[in-house]
């Protein structure tokens, strides 16, 4: 079996090398362009176009990552890139659910307590007790339910907050209180104190969070995005934390990454930044999960993660 492999990132060496530990017997390649020889599977993460157009030897393109929507993004815009034969199939987990709950639970902590705050009066050098927010009444709604927001938002239950969950479909999880759909959308935002965006980004849920979303949490309300820079409304953003209906943002995920040394979130008193690190790939359960699947795939077995390109996830 021929597998080709490629990252902008500049660690491709460790992850060939890696790969070809779990994968003895298989041909692998780093893709450069002009290479068109044939291969069956593509492992893969934010690809150049002219890496999978008209590749239809391909049955199966690994995405080293949860979300697809570079890769889908260049179907969009240049339809017919994605080779007819091959599934796209994202990574499930891989040790991502973990480091999102503890993202999040920090966030929440954070804000729940008003460490945030404490910050600034520590730079202010004054010394004033604050209120901190009741658990009880410090609702937290996840968007999103799938493999990460749902471990997020059981997390949160576990540990005492009364938390709400947002998905395209009904679903059900113990603690949570859940919505689906857009007709129960407001339902869901109404009075939240903590909203954290866990969707995919596709066009139905670009710049889900803007103006008319924030208008309906509670008053002082505080956002986590760790999703995609594109769900956000950035001016939104910026109009709500000045108007006070948004007390205090955490993004980690932006429109454009690196954040540019200009953007006006870097130097915002109330939003704190970090460099798309919520829930890192990591390199050894990604190997494994995808050499088991490449596995099962070779013995005609069915395997989980495949996308729905009309879906977008
Ligand atoms: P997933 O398992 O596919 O879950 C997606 C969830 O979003 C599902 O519950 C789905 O609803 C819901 N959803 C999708 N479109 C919707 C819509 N239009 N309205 C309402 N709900 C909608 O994805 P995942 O593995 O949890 O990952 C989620 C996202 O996290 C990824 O796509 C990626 O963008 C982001 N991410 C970020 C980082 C980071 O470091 N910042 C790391 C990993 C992932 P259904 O349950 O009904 O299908
Ligand atoms: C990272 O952002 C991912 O989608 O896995």
């Amino acid at each position: 079996m021929k597998v080709l492999f490629y990252t902008p990132q500049s660690d491709a060496d460790v992850w060939l090398h890696d790969l070809s530990r779990v994968l003895p017997g298989v041909d692998l390649r780093e893709w450069h362009p002009g290479d068109n020889a044939p291969a069956d599977v593509a492992v893969v993460w934010k690809p150049p176009r002219e890496m999978l157009a008209g590749r239809d030897d391909l049955r199966a393109i690994f995405n080293l990552g949860a979300g697809v929507d570079a890769i889908l993004k260049l179907e969009r815009e240049h339809p017919g890139t994605l080779p007819r034969n091959a599934q796209l199939v994202r990574l499930e987990d891989t040790g991502m659910a973990q480091q999102m709950s503890e993202y999040v639970m920090h966030a929440v902590l954070r804000y729940m307590r008003r460490f945030d705050e404490y910050d600034r009066l520590q730079a202010e050098q004054r010394w004033h007790v604050l209120e901190p927010h009741a658990r009880e009444t410090f609702t937290v709604g996840v968007l999103g339910l799938g493999v990460l927001g749902s471990h997020v938002a059981t997390t949160l239950a576990a540990a005492g907050f009364p938390v709400r969950g947002f998905s395209r479909s009904a679903r059900e999880i113990d603690g949570v209180a859940t919505f689906a759909g857009e007709a129960q959308f407001d339902a869901f935002l109404d009075g939240l104190s903590v909203l954290v965006n866990l969707l995919p980004h596709t066009p139905d849920t670009h710049g889900v969070l803007n103006q008319r979303s924030f208008s309906k949490l509670a008053r002082g309300a505080y956002l986590v995005n760790i999703a995609r820079g594109a769900h956000l409304v950035e001016q939104d953003l910026l109009v709500a934390l000045e108007q006070g209906q948004i007390a205090a943002a955490t993004l980690d995920v932006f429109v454009e990454e690196p954040l540019p040394s200009q953007h006006p979130f870097w130097t915002h008193p109330r939003i704190s930044i970090t460099p798309h690190i919520s829930a890192l790939t990591l390199r050894e359960e990604s190997i494994a999960q995808i050499a088991r699947k490449i596995d099962a795939l070779m013995r005609g077995e069915p395997i989980g993660g495949i996308v729905d390109i009309g879906r977008g996830y």
